[in-house]
């Protein structure tokens, strides 16, 4: 029996269909998280430092922050963290830690006791001589939704889950995406149409090299979170994920960033989950994190671009061969937020930052 992706204390009156075919029964296994009834919302972070150009220093950087996870409170500590880096388009060095909190006052009580608030806050952090970041999501339950293709291991927010589903039946047809967002029941979740020529007008965005830039929320932001992780393959599968797999992900993932905002992806980063003992990218697990101006334009991207066709058929050839007994693991993440459900802060980040993008250059 297949179970419905909502939890039931989610379920309201649909005024929004659903696009499951009739029947449905999916070609292969997905889950989601179930998070206890009383989580009302969750928090995911990403705070992390700029080095552009690239410098080893950013291992003092990560630590700083590191610290700031670790030396709370226990009650107050992150349920969830591990560091991550991504080499960006202008080839700046970007090392972040990404933390999941279950509930945003959980998340405050961390700022404030950690100290990491004030630290944030001070003026000597525009003079660091590097960049810093905090991209902060703060969704409703409502707003979020997981899924995966592998019981065994919770990737970010479902290590805070209470259980994993069983095998849930909105996934692999498009629109299930929308099917198993609850707050998609009754809302259509439309944005604010970004276009090119258009964004937030911030004077003086030229010389933004010191400057703490705090860009607005905006409404119904999408965000994804994909992640890839093939640590467990054996050598076979390894090589036909390093070769059928791996490349056109990174077509797809190059397109959303550099040519993503003509589809309403403001940025876009394939990110490394890096390896806590060596510092160094694993290079086996990896996420695409993009940011969307409406959950329309990423549907549109993922059922009808080239390149998420490529990595979407891709798959389906990679999964026969073998025979669908896949030690690849899959999972993502999807958030769409008030306005007052995000926080973006830039302190001397070149001007292409994550929603640094948003602003219009003047
Ligand atoms: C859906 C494959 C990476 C965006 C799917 C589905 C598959 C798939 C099989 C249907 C899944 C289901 O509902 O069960 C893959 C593979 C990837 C990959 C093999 C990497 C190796 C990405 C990335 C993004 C992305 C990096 C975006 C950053 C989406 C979206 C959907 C989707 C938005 C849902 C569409 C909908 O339900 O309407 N992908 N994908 N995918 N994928 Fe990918």
């Amino acid at each position: 029996m297949l179970e419905c992706a909502i939890p039931e204390h989610l379920r309201r009156e649909r005024t929004c269909s659903v696009s499951t075919p009739l029947n449905y029964q999916p070609p292969f296994p997905g889950y989601c998280a179930r998070f206890p009834t009383q989580m009302k919302n969750l928090v995911m972070g990403i705070i992390g430092a700029q080095y552009d150009p690239p410098s080893n220093r950013y291992k003092s950087s990560i630590h700083v922050i590191g610290t700031f996870m670790t030396s709370a409170p226990k009650e107050v500590q992150p349920s969830f963290s591990e560091v991550i880096s991504v080499t960006d388009k202008r080839g700046a060095y970007n090392i972040a830690v990404l933390a999941y909190w279950p509930s945003t006052s959980a998340y405050e009580s961390w700022e404030v006791e950690s100290r990491f608030k004030r630290w944030w806050q001070s003026p000597e952090r525009e003079a660091d001589g590097h960049g810093w970041f905090q991209e902060i999501l703060r969704p409703t339950v409502d707003r979020f939704e997981t899924v995966f293709s592998n019981n065994e291991n919770p990737e970010g927010a479902a290590n805070m889950q209470e259980i994993i589903s069983g095998e849930m039946q909105e996934h692999a047809y498009w629109g299930s995406m929308r099917d198993r967002l609850a707050a998609a029941q009754d809302d259509r979740l439309e944005g604010e149409k970004c276009h090119a020529a258009n964004g937030v007008p911030v004077n003086g965005l030229e010389g933004i090299a010191s400057k703490r830039i705090h860009v607005p929320g905006m409404k119904n932001l999408c965000v994804i979170r994909s992640g890839q992780d093939w640590s467990d393959t054996l050598p076979a599968e390894r090589k036909l994920y390093l070769e059928t797999m791996h490349p056109v992900l990174i077509e797809g993932m190059n397109f959303l960033r550099d040519e993503g905002r003509e589809i309403g992806c403001y940025a876009n980063n394939l990110w490394d989950v890096v390896d806590s003992k060596t510092q160094e990218a694993s290079l086996e697990r990896t996420f695409g994190l993009g940011f969307f101006d409406d959950l329309k334009s990423l549907e549109c991207w993922s059922k009808s671009h080239q390149t998420h066709i490529n990595i979407f058929g891709g798959f389906l050839t990679y999964a026969k061969k073998l025979n669908n007994v896949l030690s690849l693991r899959l999972f993502h993440e999807i958030y769409v937020l008030e306005s007052d459900q995000q926080h973006f802060e830039y302190i001397g980040c070149h001007d292409e930052t994550g929603m640094l993008n948003v602003l219009q250059r003047t």
